[in-house]
């Protein structure tokens, strides 16, 4: 299609996300968003009274059926993120799943097949990879400024929001999820390990842990939950020439790189005899640019459909998130087994 033209966007669910995604596409000079869909009749009149020329319905088949919406955009449950996605591709719509991309990875690779079928573009809302901050650090990775990456710890904590359809690490820990694979560049870990624990719900994990073991001994922690006193969203690399602190909720200064490391001696014969030396260098804050991630995300699918380019944060990307949320699930079943990845 050309590219003056606007493309015309149809979002389904406008719960607690769907407002944001609604207000970046309709913000965006190539899109326009023609049709939202919502069970709830609130929610659509609180929509209509931000943007009156948008149409609302509570049958989302009708705007799928909507020949102006060329893209349908899902910020539904994640239990119906496959059945809605699926009507969509087989109408011949473009597609935009938030995370995590679906319940399991049966349904990842339909997705997936169904938008190769029908040669539509298939995105997944992996929105930390449109950060700048994530950007900086995959850029300081690639240039070898950390060295080799030893470990990664990442924390995203807050009180609530609870859910009752998935455990908090499928939830909040996708974005982690995204953001190592990312960083380490087509890196998959080879097993994977969950402990976690249901406190407020019994049927659903609200704190956990997730441990995911890479080759050449590179280690992630990656921590959950719904149940801390503070917001915290934080990711450390640790490496063997230097340190990073990544921590997104500080409004611009959020990656703080430490010139600090152990060293050890060439040679050595036992290691009685190993001085470790620690080196304590400067602190230095890159500079980050500031574009809403969203909005990079909603230019990025826009710009996929009227190019035809994959996008960066394809049905893959959802498929390989998701086949680490599957793994951290049969581990919590057998009490944090280690449960083997092709890698
Ligand atoms: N990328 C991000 O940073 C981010 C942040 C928050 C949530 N999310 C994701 O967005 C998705 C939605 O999360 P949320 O927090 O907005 O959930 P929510 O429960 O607040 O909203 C979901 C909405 O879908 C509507 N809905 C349910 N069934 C429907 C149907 N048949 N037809 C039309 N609408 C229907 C509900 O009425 C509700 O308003 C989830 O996948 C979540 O993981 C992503």
């Amino acid at each position: 299609m050309s590219t003056d033209k606007k493309t015309g966007i149809g979002v389904i669910g406008c719960g607690y996300w769907g407002p944001n995604l609604i207000r970046n596409f309709y913000q965006l000079s190539e899109s326009a968003v023609v049709q939202v869909s919502d069970l709830d009749e609130k929610r659509l009149a609180h929509i209509k009274e931000l943007y009156p020329s948008i149409s609302t319905t509570t049958d989302y088949n009708e705007l799928i059926r909507n020949p102006d919406v060329e893209a349908v955009v899902l910020a539904t449950p994640v239990r119906l993120h496959a059945p809605m996605g699926l009507e969509a591709l087989q109408a011949g719509k473009h597609l935009l799943i938030e995370k995590p991309m679906a319940l399991n990875t049966a349904e990842c690779r339909d997705l997936i097949t169904a938008a190769k079928e029908n040669d539509r573009i298939l995105m997944v809302g992996h929105t930390f990879e449109y950060t700048s901050a994530v950007r900086k650090m995959k850029e300081m990775l690639d240039e070898g400024i950390l060295g080799r990456l030893y470990y990664v710890n990442t924390q995203r904590l807050n009180l609530g929001l609870f859910r009752n359809d998935v455990n908090v690490i499928w939830d909040l820990s996708p974005h982690d999820f995204s953001i190592l694979l990312y960083l380490l560049g087509g890196k998959t870990p080879n097993g994977v390990r969950a402990t976690g624990a249901a406190h407020i719900n019994p049927e659903v994990e609200d704190v956990a842990t997730v441990t995911l073991d890479f080759d050449d001994d590179l280690i992630a922690f990656v921590q959950a939950s719904w149940l801390d006193p503070k917001k915290v969203r934080q990711t450390t690399l640790v490496g063997s020439k230097k340190m990073l602190i990544y921590d997104d909720i500080e409004p611009t200064e959020k990656i703080w790189l430490y010139d600090r490391a152990v060293e050890g001696p060439a040679q050595y014969d036992t290691f009685a005899q190993f001085p470790y030396t620690y080196r304590y260098g400067d602190i230095t804050i890159p500079r980050i640019g500031g574009t809403e991630p969203l909005r990079a995300e909603a230019q990025h699918f826009v710009h996929c459909i009227q190019s035809g380019e994959t996008p960066l944060t394809d049905g893959y990307s959802g498929l390989r998130v998701c086949q680490i949320l599957e793994a951290t699930t049969a581990s919590l079943k057998s009490g944090g087994a280690r449960i083997e990845l092709e890698s």
